[in-house]
């Protein structure tokens, strides 16, 4: 294919990004961590583009790159010399991978039960290296986690008497106060849960085992977490680009990408129909909005079809471009092959979504 060089020759449903926004957000978060001590550590699994992370890690203040799964770290490490793979992993064949990675990289990766310190230790020694380990504590999102204290320090413990790891730190991801939209009991929430991690982290340290990192935080609660004495570093991802979700929730970043769309029919003047559904841009968080049309809204989004009613003065018509807002980031970039990075209406580069999918199960 020709590569296209403005908004109109893109052939649709596409992902757009607008540059100059994601490196204005870039920069932001950049200059949030610069005086430090915490430091940011991008999370990778937000677009799974090597240009955007270049771009993250070239801003500074990164501790490294986050990722969520064996095969994101697998395509980070050529990115930077140091990931957190913020996610347990237990299969032999997986923690194999992780060995082979530990091999080239500082690689840290969280564990939450003696079988996963068990299974990544196994292939650590087979492979000859030492992986890095996190103790991954609940702080009251309810996902993986031990819970704060005893049963924290206790799995610490097993981790530094295991050999083929290092024990690291801790992380407790407060994923449950990323959206709440009321700052005061978002802060208050962020901080409670931040004290606890701190505390097992002392708790651990005063047992006589090492735990420098404390890792937590996300697009909500970076300057909230970010700020508690004793977090090392915020896995922050959504910023970058931005959704709806986090447009209401007031984090001061702007919106970066997109999905464009062309109008395919103009049924009544009250409605318009896109070609970009929900294959092109997810609605776990509710439906989409439109970019820059008075009025419009959209009412639903089928495989292939995005339904937007308008109000019948709207001049869109058949064969016109639509930019929509998608409502979350990272399921929706994961679901293309590339972004289009635009300044204004002029395509500039073309970015590989280079770690979308199941890499793995590719032939
Ligand atoms: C463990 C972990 N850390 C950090 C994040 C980053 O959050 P956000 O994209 O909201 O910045 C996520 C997102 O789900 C996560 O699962």
């Amino acid at each position: 294919m020709r590569s296209p060089s403005s908004l109109h020759d893109i052939p649709t449903p596409a992902l757009i990004v607008d540059v100059p926004a994601l490196d204005r957000n870039i920069a932001r978060m950049a200059a949030f961590f610069a005086g430090g001590p915490c430091r940011l550590r991008p999370h990778f699994k937000a677009h799974k583009t090597p240009a955007i992370a270049r771009r993250q890690l070239t801003a500074g203040s990164c501790a490294g790159l986050t990722c969520a799964t064996v095969a994101e770290a697998e395509v980070a490490r050529d990115l930077c010399g140091d990931l957190l793979l913020a996610n347990e992993v237990v299969s032999p064949d997986k923690c194999l991978r992780v060995a082979a990675l530990a091999r080239e990289r500082a690689l840290t990766v969280a564990v939450d039960s003696g079988a996963g310190i068990d299974a990544l230790a196994a292939a650590a020694r087979s492979a000859g290296v030492t992986i890095g380990v996190l103790v991954d504590v609940n702080v009251g999102q309810g996902r993986c986690g031990v819970e704060p204290g005893d049963a924290a320090v206790a799995l610490a413990a097993r981790v530094a008497a295991t050999s083929g790891l290092t024990m690291r730190g801790v992380m407790g991801y407060e994923g449950h106060l990323q959206p709440l939209r009321d700052r005061v009991e978002r802060d208050a929430r962020a901080r409670a849960a931040m004290h606890e991690l701190v505390e097992t982290a002392r708790r651990i340290r005063a047992g006589g085992i090492p735990c420098e990192i404390v890792s937590s935080g996300g697009t909500g609660t970076y300057d909230i977490s970010g700020r508690v004495d004793g977090v090392t570093e915020i896995q922050a991802g959504s910023y970058a680009l931005m959704d709806t979700d986090y447009g209401s929730v007031g984090v001061p970043f702007e919106q970066a990408f997109f999905v464009l769309g062309t109008i395919v029919s103009r049924p009544s003047p009250e409605r318009c129909v896109a070609d970009c559904g929900h294959k092109s841009m997810t609605k776990d968080h509710g439906h989409p909005s439109v970019k820059g049309v008075d009025g419009a809204t959209v009412t639903a989004l089928n495989d292939e079809h995005a339904v937007i009613a308008v109000p019948a003065s709207c001049t869109l018509s058949i064969g016109d471009r639509v930019q929509l807002i998608p409502s979350h980031t990272d399921p929706t970039a994961n679901l293309h092959d590339v972004f289009y990075a635009v300044e204004g209406e002029r395509v500039v580069d073309v970015w590989s979504i280079a770690a979308r999918g199941y890499a793995e199960h590719r032939q």
